[in-house]
């Protein structure tokens, strides 16, 4: 084809009077004259003018949205507002026609719920344009953090027999034939039979290899996907997504969340820095939106000030008794607003609990640690009874404003004796494990990490609302479409 220049590369040119070739897709074509072109190079489209006296009506009539076209002129300063440059048509060339009729994307408004569903084609739009720039300018900066910090890249397994997290949300993954189901004598299923020769699933965490090869390279992350086949139908789960893992040796708790604070404050900074563009377009996204709201209901802060507002206040460590203390004396708690009531000492959070404690009590991303023992994972380790006797773990929660939980990590129980107490106690059948618990018979180390939720991540960068609308094919309960 063509040597063509890129949108971007244009909009940034001083070379006027020169000819360019530049191929993308017609947003709109205005006054027999005005054609805005978008390559997805950059959220701006390049504005083409052609002389309808040089060009074949029949030609022009196929300037519809969508359509993909080729053209070649001359680089001109513009005249118009809002533009500096802008290319005179000489050769033009559809490469592929976009029925107007049938094309679903028009130039104006169209709902997110609609565009889901014609999530095949959603890119094409300016806000999908922008969130997926961030999402890759976000993916790309999580490498350069950890490579500049000298941690390895650790591919853990997709397929798997244990189940990390020990919650029991996992997706089978078997060529048994469900219609000749192989049953061992007393009617289970003889998964000897089945391609591995065991049950597996679709790995819930890449934590528990990553903490094998921590106690070799010291620091490590993994980056890739994971799956919970939890029927959670919220804005903020889906059934496959993005998970970065870092794992540390002779990491404390505290080294833990420093960690875990600074990779925030990094990736945020660095989305503010290389997509200003985008993120310009998505605060006055929000904006337009919030108008559409009653004022008690739009946010004190708009986007940009929001992120900006993260980068520049510490985040608030507090433990989880000292948190239950603040929700039980809260005005939603004694006038009974929360749905769930915080009445003792144990009870699980709720995201209405996380929610009032940063975006109400503290206004500013909270580090829950120190929860009890019995809400959270085998792995994590045991805290000496507090002075009621009570049993905690060195657990974090990282809540964000407008998410909640956006990373989850520990201490890990290093100790061999306490971990296989632990897993006794939760049913984790520890013989499967061994390969595990060999870490902590050969060279045991204090150690730690986290795992922060990539699309949670994209989600409270780009202002977005639904996490399904951070990742280009969203898996949800009943939902594997394209
Ligand atoms: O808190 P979680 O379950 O922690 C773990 O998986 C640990 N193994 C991590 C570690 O210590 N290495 O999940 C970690 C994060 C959550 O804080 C959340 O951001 C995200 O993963 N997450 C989800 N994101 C989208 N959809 C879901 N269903 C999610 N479940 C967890
Ligand atoms: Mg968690």
């Amino acid at each position: 084809m063509a040597k063509r220049i890129k949108i971007k590369d244009l909009l940034n040119s001083t070379d006027f009077g020169q000819e360019a070739t530049v191929m993308g897709w017609v947003k709109t074509f205005r006054n027999k004259q005005f054609i805005a072109i978008n390559d997805g190079s950059t959220i701006k489209n390049i504005q083409a003018v052609v002389d309808f006296n040089s060009f074949d009506d029949s030609l022009l009539k196929r300037l519809t949205t969508g359509a993909a076209v080729s053209l070649t002129g001359e680089i001109v300063e513009s005249l118009g507002k809002g533009q500096r440059i802008e290319i005179k048509v000489n050769t033009l060339e559809i490469l592929g026609d976009s029925d107007a009729e049938k094309f679903p994307l028009q130039p104006k408004k169209h709902s997110l719920e609609f565009l889901r569903e014609i999530a095949h084609l959603r890119f094409r739009t300016n806000t999908f344009n922008a969130v997926f720039k961030v999402r890759h300018a976000l993916a790309y900066a999580v490498h350069k953090f950890f490579n500049d910090k000298g941690f390895l890249y650790l591919h853990t397994p997709i397929i798997t027999a244990s189940d990390a997290e020990g919650a029991g949300e996992m997706f089978r993954v078997s060529t048994i034939d469900p219609d000749h189901i192989p049953r061992n004598e007393d009617g289970t299923v003889n998964y000897k039979e089945d391609f591995f020769g065991k049950a597996t699933n679709l790995t819930v965490s890449g934590q528990l290899e990553g903490e094998l090869a921590a106690m070799a390279f010291g620091d490590i992350y993994t980056f890739g996907p994971t799956f919970r086949a939890e029927n959670s139908n919220t804005t903020r789960h889906l059934a496959e997504f993005w998970m970065i893992e870092p794992e540390m040796a002779f990491y404390d708790l505290n080294d833990n969340m420093d960690l875990a604070e600074e990779l925030l404050k990094y990736l945020i900074s660095y989305a503010l820095e290389h997509c200003a563009d985008e993120l310009e377009f998505l605060n006055s996204r929000l904006l337009e939106e919030e108008k559409q709201k009653p004022q008690a209901d739009r946010s004190e802060l708009d986007l940009l000030s929001k992120l900006k507002f993260c980068l520049e206040n510490n985040f608030e460590r507090i433990t989880y008794t000292e948190a239950i203390q603040i929700l039980r004396n809260s005005k939603p708690n004694q006038k009974k607003q929360f749905k769930y009531l915080i009445d003792s000492w144990g009870a699980d959070l709720q995201s209405e609990h996380e929610r009032f404690l940063v975006e109400k009590h503290f206004k500013k991303p909270v580090i829950l640690i120190d929860y009890p023992a019995d809400i959270k994972s085998f792995y994590m380790r045991l805290n000496e009874p507090d002075t009621e006797g009570r049993k905690t773990v060195r657990a974090m929660d990282i809540l964000f404003p407008g998410i909640g939980e956006i990373i989850g990590g520990s201490q890990r129980e290093e100790r061999l004796d306490k971990l296989e107490k632990r897993m006794e106690e939760m049913h984790i059948p520890a013989e499967e494990m061994s390969w595990y618990l060999d870490t902590r018979r050969f060279g045991t180390a204090p150690h730690a990490g986290f795992g922060l939720g990539f699309e949670r991540l994209v989600l409270f960068v780009t202002g977005m609302t639904n996490i399904r609308d951070v990742i280009p094919f969203p898996r949800t309960p009943k939902n594997a479409e394209f």
